[in-house]
């Protein structure tokens, strides 16, 4: 029988995530990855084609005739890989270029929630640095300031005083620290409440949502420091309580896919909600086109059975809620980086402990800036590895993943030693009432 081929695009813990679920399937495809680390490689073949380089994917991808590729990131999407590998007749799981552009352009994202009437901050758009700081004057602080486009994960400035955002306003509109992705600004309503994200699977008809998660955003253990991709992630995310899931099933995504599909877009694939729970109900800060990285760690070490056939009735427009099944058990996925990252940090320092951290019971050690270096693992990424474990209840599925951390060295190595702190102070409030 043909076996079938999936490729993977990216080369983060996600795409690593997403390589180990797929592989488990009971075809057991055979996994090329493009570019992947060294986690992928050791579940099947890195190719070395960046995830940027549409054309060299292309080729490959005619030639070798992947049954199905899943794109991680959203670079490649925002540039119309579905679209291409599409018209090459090929199967592609991932939003087409103008579905892809909820992320790529913050300011269309907002035109869409607006038509479709879904609740989000409140925003205006500028182009001219004194018009938004009269807009910062006039609403005040707290407010927050966001670069219209990709800026991998840079800008967004939350500001506590009028000062601070107009520094952020100068720093897109007249340094142009964002080049193009900054050359416009949203500056939006500050929302207060705890976040959470939720990833859904679309077919252009139908939504499923995916088991809810929540990212620790900030580098430092309780939630201070810089801005990161994402320091550990947990699922389910106990904030998003069952009476929340039909209001964001069908008034979030639900209006979405509804709005896309009046303006001639067929979404299909994943789409990312990052929600605040507010006291007025659950609003969007932003809408990714993707998988999220860590949290695709965490609720994809959750998934029950196989994952291969929720993803072509996405392409196929047959998706239904039977096809998307869940462990009970919670999981929680802790972000080893590299020193100094978000900031620079160095590359090339060998990895050890891997095998152990790997042995402890429910415990999966994903890899992100990972490469092979002469037989040996060294970093390579500022995200290096997502240790993630499940467990009967969340204590004992941190307690398993910080356990396998512990068995992890190299040189400067950091992680947060909170994650999920906020499900686990819920739960001890709880116990004492
Ligand atoms: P974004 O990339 O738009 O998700 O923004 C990055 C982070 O900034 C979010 O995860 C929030 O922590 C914070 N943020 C973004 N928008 C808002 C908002 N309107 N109110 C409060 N915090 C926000
Ligand atoms: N974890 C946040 C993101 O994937 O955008």
């Amino acid at each position: 029988m043909h076996n079938m081929k999936i490729l993977v695009i990216g080369s983060g813990g996600r795409e690593h995530a997403l390589a180990w679920k797929l592989k488990q399937d009971r075809h057991h495809p055979e996994i090329f990855c493009a570019p992947g680390n060294a986690g992928t490689a050791a579940l099947g073949t890195n190719l070395p084609i960046k995830a940027e380089d549409l054309a060299g994917l292309l080729v490959w991808a005619r030639q070798h005739k992947p049954d199905l590729t899943v794109v991680g990131p959203e670079a490649p999407l925002c540039a119309g890989i579905a679209d291409r590998f599409q018209a090459a007749g090929l199967r592609v799981f991932g939003p087409c270029q103008a579905g892809a552009r909820l992320e790529g352009s913050k300011q269309f994202s907002k035109e869409v929630m607006a038509a479709a009437g879904v609740p989000t901050a409140r925003a205006a758009t500028f182009t001219d640095a004194a018009a938004a700081k009269t807009y910062v004057k006039k609403n005040g602080a707290p407010i927050v300031v966001k670069a219209d486009g990709l800026a991998a994960g840079k800008g967004v400035t939350v500001a506590l005083t009028p000062a601070e955002a107009e520094a952020a306003i100068d720093e897109a509109l007249v340094a142009r620290a964002f080049g193009e992705a900054g050359n416009t600004v949203l500056v939006e309503e500050f929302l207060d409440g705890e976040e959470a994200s939720i990833l859904a699977l679309l077919d252009g008809e139908h939504v499923v949502l995916l088991a809810s998660s929540q990212d620790h955003k900030r580098v430092g253990d309780g939630d201070t420091g810089p801005n990161t991709g994402g320091m550990g992630a947990y699922s389910p995310a106990p904030v998003v309580t069952a009476d929340l899931l039909p209001f964001i099933r069908e008034e979030i995504f639900g209006r979405m896919l509804c709005e896309l599909k009046r303006r001639g877009i067929n979404y299909k694939g994943l789409l990312y909600a990052g929600l605040m729970l507010t006291k007025a109900g659950p609003k969007v800060l932003e809408f990714n086109c993707r998988f999220g990285d860590p949290e695709t760690q965490a609720v994809l070490a959750r998934w029950e059975g196989d994952m291969i056939p929720a993803l072509e009735a996405c392409l196929d427009g047959t998706l239904t809620e039977a096809l998307v099944r869940w462990k009970p058990e919670p999981s929680v996925c802790v972000v080893v980086a590299a020193g100094g990252y978000p900031g620079p940090y160095a590359k090339g320092d060998a990895i050890t402990g891997l095998e152990a951290a790997n042995a402890v019971p429910g415990v999966t050690v994903f890899h992100a800036g990972t490469a092979l270096q002469n037989n040996s693992i060294v970093t390579a990424g500022g995200r290096v590895l997502g240790v993630t474990a499940i467990g009967t209840d969340l204590g004992a599925a941190v307690k398993r993943a910080y356990a396998a951390t512990g068995e992890i060295h190299f040189k400067n190595m950091q992680f947060r030693n909170d994650i999920a702190w906020r499900a686990l102070q819920r739960k001890k409030a709880c116990e004492g009432c």
